[in-house]
């Protein structure tokens, strides 16, 4: 049967609190802009906030419910661990911290991962989020065209209780910094990285499921008894922008994510069209995986699975977009609801917490 391989990452959806305080930190802290601001289809009476670059493309997407009433969520086994966006330079990510910490957010790093430097820092929801540059990339210490094939561990220097954590704290840049700068654009989703039990069994299904490849194997940095490994759309010849997913080893029986507040709820991967997401759906079924309908979302079409290690997965597909139902030179300005939800608009705005 044909394998059709994801293009890369689509989307990411956390839960957040407060649709207010989420847009105050991701539209006006980390300068994303607000594509969509629509309702949970599921639940019209919280808020569905989307965040991306200016026209919402497929990889710069992460998306938040509005959960005020839910328990506070943990990262574990089947979960998100973090989330990283990518930033061009150095020099950009240094910014980022100075910034950061001007806005009263803790930064740790800039920890040196061989493969791109990274901050790391929480939402006001506690999802760990990273800034990872872009470069220099997973052929620095492989080659090209063999990437992932032999377990490599960065030298001491990038280990915890090895590196020099003195100096990685004090770094930042030099001066404050006024207003988001141009070397501070972020480019969207550079990897995404989740917690297993069985890395080899969640290898098989992210090749077989998905057709993603490894790129890297190695250790966790910050717990080098741990695996890390690294998948990607990637054909030998070069890795694509926003396809990284990576897992952290955990030994069987650790705790389980608890879905929640400032847990991602779910990770989602590109079909490039509806055959290609239904080819995607049938290779699940004969791979014997529970897979969903296909599920009008609007802005994309979805369907949802579990990976044997319980994360919940969705295949969307890259249209119709987000200027589907508004101009878009004005997304994200006003609410938008779909056609079956529209006649209620009223009771429906007079319900929705204000986002300000
Ligand atoms: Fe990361
Ligand atoms: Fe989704």
């Amino acid at each position: 049967m044909h394998v059709p391989v994801t293009a890369g990452l689509h989307h990411v959806t956390l839960v957040a609190r407060d649709a207010r305080r989420t847009l105050g930190f991701y539209r006006d802290v980390l300068g994303l802009g607000l594509v969509k601001r629509t309702v949970n289809f599921d639940d019209p009476g919280s808020h569905h906030l989307y965040f991306g670059d200016a026209q919402g493309r497929p990889g710069t997407l992460v998306t938040v419910f509005e959960w005020p009433r839910a328990p506070r969520g943990g990262f574990g086994l089947g979960g998100v661990h973090h989330l990283a966006l990518g930033v061009a330079s150095p020099e950009g990510q240094l910014q980022w911290k100075r910034w950061l910490l001007q806005h009263g957010v803790p930064v740790s790093g800039p920890y040196d991962r061989k493969w791109f430097t990274s901050i790391y820092f929480a939402d006001p929801d506690g999802q760990v989020l990273e800034i990872a540059t872009k470069g220099p990339g997973y052929a620095v210490d492989e080659p090209l065209e063999a990437l992932g094939q032999r377990v490599i561990v960065p030298g001491d220097g990038h280990l915890r209780g090895r590196r020099d954590e003195r100096d990685i704290a004090a770094a930042t840049w030099p001066e404050p910094i006024a207003a988001i700068t141009p070397a501070m654009a972020l480019g969207g989703l550079h990897h995404v990285t989740g917690i297993t039990d069985d890395i080899a069994r969640m290898h098989d299904f992210l090749g077989e499921a998905l057709g993603l490849r490894l790129v890297k194997r190695s250790v966790n940095q910050d717990d080098p008894d741990a695996a890390h490994w690294f998948w990607a759309n990637y054909d030998g010849t070069r890795v694509a922008d926003h396809s990284a997913y990576t897992l952290f080893g955990w030994p069987p029986g650790v705790r389980a994510a608890r879905p929640g507040v400032g847990q991602a709820h779910h990770v989602a991967f590109r079909a490039e069209s509806t055959d290609d997401q239904l080819a995607f759906q049938d290779r699940l079924r004969a791979m014997g995986v529970p897979v969903s309908d296909v599920m009008d979302r609007t802005y994309f079409q979805s369907i949802y699975f579990r990976a044997p290690d319980g994360m919940l997965f969705e295949i969307a597909t890259d249209g119709p977009g987000f200027a589907v139902d508004e101009p878009a030179e004005v997304l994200g300005r006003t609410l938008r609801l779909p056609a079956w939800l529209e006649a209620e608009r009223g009771a429906i705005e007079g319900a929705l917490p204000p986002l300000g």
